[in-house]
């Protein structure tokens, strides 16, 4: 109770200046992370992985990845992620996004920043993108709300298996939909430790099940 307490004060006050002070601070450099976009529809939102998420992946994942792994972050926003990826060995980096307004910043954000070599970032809708075969890690922080589009990514990952047989890991930033990614045959890999409330779990296919992917 207290501890809710505090965290609501600490988002109204401290937590809204440092935001503000963040985005102002990219502003300034020609980035923009913030959590909104404007678009034809509305403003749509892309709330970014915070810093916590990041902490997390680096200290109890960062040491996993070599130069033989190539991720893609489905629903990417504003390219967040995808330039703290850039900091690890990673082979290949893509970041797939649905709202072209928030292609457009990423890819802004990611030729700021001086990553556009190793950095690709695709407009297209998970539901039904296929061109994951190069890809043994995904990202994804809560990206959908419908569950019938996470169903179809998860078999959009299934029938990429059967095509070119691999060892897959999903690093799931706040699963919400954890159920529909157990109920397709996902197992998780590892649980890591929650910190300041933010949740990170990964999530592979158990070896009775990858076979089963692989005759699909
Ligand atoms: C919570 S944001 C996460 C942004 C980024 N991955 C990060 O962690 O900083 C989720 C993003 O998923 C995108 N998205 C939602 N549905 C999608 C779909 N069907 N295909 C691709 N992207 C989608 C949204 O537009 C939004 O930018």
């Amino acid at each position: 109770m207290g501890f809710t307490i505090i965290k609501q004060i600490y988002r109204c006050t401290l937590g809204k200046l440092i935001t503000w002070h963040v985005n102002a601070r990219d502003q300034k450099r020609g980035l923009d992370f913030s959590r909104e976009v404007d678009t034809k529809e509305g403003v749509k939102y892309g709330a970014p992985s915070t810093a916590r998420t990041q902490h997390i992946v680096r200290k109890y994942f960062g040491d996993n990845i070599t130069e033989e792994d190539s991720i893609i972050d489905i629903g990417c926003g504003k390219g967040r992620m995808l330039a703290f990826f850039a900091e690890f060995p990673f082979k290949q980096i893509c970041g797939l996004e649905y709202v072209q307004e928030m292609v457009d910043i990423a890819k802004n954000n990611i030729g700021v920043l001086g990553l556009g070599g190793g950095v690709k970032i695709i407009a297209g809708d998970a539901r039904v993108y296929e061109d994951l075969d190069q890809y043994n890690y995904f990202y994804m922080s809560n990206p959908f709300w419908e569950d019938d589009i996470m169903v179809a990514l998860i078999k959009n990952i299934k029938k990429s298996i059967s095509r070119n047989n691999r060892m897959i890991h999903i690093i799931y930033n706040n699963p919400r939909q954890e159920n529909i990614l157990i109920s397709q045959g996902l197992v998780l890999e590892k649980e890591m430790p929650v910190f300041f409330n933010t949740k990170v779990n990964v999530y592979t296919f158990s070896a009775q099940q990858q076979t089963k992917n692989n005759v699909v």
